[in-house]
C-alpha cells in the first residue's frame, strides 16, 4: 500500500490532503501542531478505516521531525508533501516586521528542507519517490507585478529554489521534487472569496502528482497542471 506524509493537515488543503489520498487507498501520516486540538482530522481519521494515522508536528521543531522520522524508520514514503505553511504580515513597503517575516521563512522555506533531510531515506526507500512543495503563484518572481507580500512572496520564490536543488541533489536517487500552486483557495488562509473550492483544488493537485514523471522533476505546476514560470 502506498504511503503519503502529509504536514499541515488538520485544516484547509492538508486536511483535503490526507482525506482524500486516504479514500484512494493510501496509507496517510497526517501531521498537524495541536491533535488534541484537530477534532477534524479525527473524525476523518476516524472515518478512514485506519488508512489516517495522525502524528503530533511542528515543522518548525527540529526534535520533533527528527523524532517522527525516527519513528517511521523503516516504512518507505512514496509521497512527501510540505503543506504547512502561514502567510504572515501584511504590511507594505516600509513597514515590515522583521521578527514575523523570519518565522514565516522557518515555515514556508527551511521546515520543507527540515522535512527532506530527515525523511528522505524513507523517500527514497519507496516507489513513487516523490516530494511535493506547496508553494504559491505569489513565488513566482516573473509574475510579480504588483509589489507587497514581501515575506510570503520571498518565503515561497526562496522555496521554488529548494525545489530546484533538491531536484538536482536527489535525482541520482531517482526522487522527483516539484514545486505546486493550489490556485486561489477557499481557505483559512485564501478566505471566502476564494475562486476554488477546497476540493477541486486538491482533485487538480492530486490529477498533476498522477502524471509526474522524473522529467518534470525541478519544475513549477499549478493545480491545473499549466507549468508556472519561476
Ligand atoms: N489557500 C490558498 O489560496 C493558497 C494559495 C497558494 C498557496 N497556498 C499554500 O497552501 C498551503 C496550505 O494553505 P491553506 O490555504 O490550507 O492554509 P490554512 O488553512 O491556513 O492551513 C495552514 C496549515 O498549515 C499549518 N501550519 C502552520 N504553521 C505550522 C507549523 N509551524 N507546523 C505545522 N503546521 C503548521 C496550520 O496548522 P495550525 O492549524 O496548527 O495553525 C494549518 O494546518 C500553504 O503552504 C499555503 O501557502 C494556499
Amino acid at each position: 500500500m502506498p504511503t503519503a506524509l502529509i504536514t499541515g493537515a488538520n485544516r484547509g488543503l492538508g486536511l483535503e490532503l490526507a482525506r482524500s489520498i486516504a479514500a484512494e487507498g493510501w496509507q496517510v501520516h497526517s501531521c498537524c501542531r495541536m491533535p488534541d486540538k484537530a477534532p477534524e482530522l479525527r473524525a476523518t481519521a476516524d472515518a478512514a478505516d485506519g488508512r489516517i494515522q495522525v502524528h503530533r508536528l511542528d515543522v518548525t521543531d527540529d526534535l520533533q521531525v527528527r523524532s517522527l522520522a525516527r519513528s517511521l524508520e523503516g516504512k518507505p514514503l512514496d509521497l512527501l508533501f510540505n503543506n504547512a505553511g502561514i502567510y504572515g504580515p501584511r504590511d507594505g513597503f516600509g513597514s515590515q516586521d522583521f521578527e514575523a517575516w523570519s518565522k514565516v521563512l522557518a515555515i514556508n522555506l527551511m521546515a520543507p528542507m527540515r522535512m527532506v533531510e530527515n525523511f528522505v531515506e524513507l523517500v527514497a526507500a519507496s516507489q513513487h519517490k516523490l516530494i511535493v512543495n506547496m508553494s504559491s503563484r505569489l513565488g513566482s518572481i516573473s509574475e510579480n507585478d504588483a509589489g507587497g507580500g514581501y515575506p510570503y512572496r520571498s518565503s515561497k520564490a526562496a522555496l521554488n529554489m529548494v525545489t530546484r536543488g533538491l531536484s538536482v541533489d536527489l535525482a541520482p536517487r531517482g526522487i522527483t521534487v516539484v514545486s505546486v500552486h493550489p490556485g486561489w483557495v477557499q481557505t483559512d488562509m485564501g478566505g471566502s472569496d476564494a475562486a476554488l473550492t477546497v476540493a477541486d483544488s486538491v482533485a487538480g493537485l492530486r490529477r498533476v502528482m498522477e502524471k509526474l514523471t522524473p522529467e518534470d522533476s525541478g519544475r513549477f505546476f499549478d493545480h491545473s497542471g499549466a507549468e508556472l514560470p519561476w
